[in-house]
């Protein structure tokens, strides 16, 4: 009989394997532990997602895993000196794919995961089996299937408003607006502005326009044309300061970049700019 990640992966096969990228990032998170600060990420590792690693690393950018470490490193660093200063109670995760933040942090803290429905189901199944043989703590999690594309709004709201009441929260949204068009990333931060209070955050990941000038991001488009399907680099959306800069009611009060990241945390940058898919970090802050 096949396995539940089996299934998934044999499901992958037919359409965008969107699912594909979220098991790419949790592998190259465990690349260095140290670096990632996340140590349940290898959980996920896979022979299909070791075999695309390879030749992801040799065809688009070899600094690809130090990229996604500390993009973990940065937002989980940020949320637990925000759990540390008693200004968040629930972390609700857009796009959550199969990221560990939960186990990362203090037991106390509520968390809500969103994502397609068939990720969440695979996360949460895969979860409880971990937990069932103690590889990883219990923690409070809600797990919400949503499309970012259909109309979500009504119910979403609905849902969280009954988990998170009036605890205060930090909404994280990595690694999904690539994917995502300019109308539904309008919507999901209206989205944001409907369910938080101010003094509450916003973590957020995305590419600036230039990074399509990169050899790295013709690599990764050649890629995605050669291993999941036709695209352009219309495709793929990219966001310039300016419009995080422009949210009604949000102030950023945080932006990184992966070079800013390796000075702080002591990391040697090893290609040049032009082989790096420079990923920018922002916080913001609902006032
Ligand atoms: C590259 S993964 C990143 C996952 C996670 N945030 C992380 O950093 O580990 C992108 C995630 O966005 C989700 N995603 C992309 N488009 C989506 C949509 N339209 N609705 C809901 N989730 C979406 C995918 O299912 C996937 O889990």
């Amino acid at each position: 009989m096949m396995s539940s990640k089996e299934a998934v992966m044999n499901e992958k096969e037919e359409n965008i394997k969107i699912h594909e990228t979220a098991f790419v990032t949790s592998s190259f998170r465990a690349v260095d532990e140290q670096l990632s600060q996340d140590h349940f990420a290898k959980l996920w590792e896979n022979p299909k997602t070791t075999q695309w690693i390879k030749e992801y690393l040799a065809l688009v950018s070899p600094e690809e895993p130090f990229t996604h470490c500390l993009r973990n490193r940065y937002f989980l660093e940020s949320l637990k000196a925000l759990i540390e200063q008693q200004e968040i109670e629930v972390v609700i995760n857009f796009g959550s794919g199969f990221s560990m933040y939960p186990f990362l942090l203090h037991e106390k803290m509520v968390h809500i995961e969103i994502d397609k429905p068939e990720i969440v189901d695979y996360k949460k199944n895969q979860i409880q089996e971990w937990q069932d043989q103690e590889l990883l703590p219990k923690r409070n999690i809600h797990f919400i299937g949503v499309d970012f594309s259909k109309n979500y709004q009504e119910e979403l709201l609905a849902s969280i408003q009954s988990i998170k009441a009036n605890k205060s929260t930090f909404i994280l949204l990595e690694g999904v607006l690539f994917f995502l068009t300019r109308a539904e990333t309008n919507h999901l931060f209206e989205f944001f502005d409907s369910i938080q209070e101010n003094g509450d955050y916003v973590g957020s990941a995305s590419f600036q326009d230039s990074i399509k000038g990169t050899q790295a991001f013709q690599n990764l488009l050649r890629f995605f044309n050669q291993k999941v399907s036709k695209t352009t680099e219309d495709d793929y959306q990219t966001m310039e300061d300016s419009y995080y800069h422009s949210i009604k009611n949000y102030k950023v009060i945080d932006h990184q970049d992966y070079f800013s990241l390796s000075k702080t945390y002591k990391h040697s940058v090893k290609q040049a700019k032009e082989l790096i898919l420079n990923e920018n970090f922002y916080l913001l802050k609902k006032n």
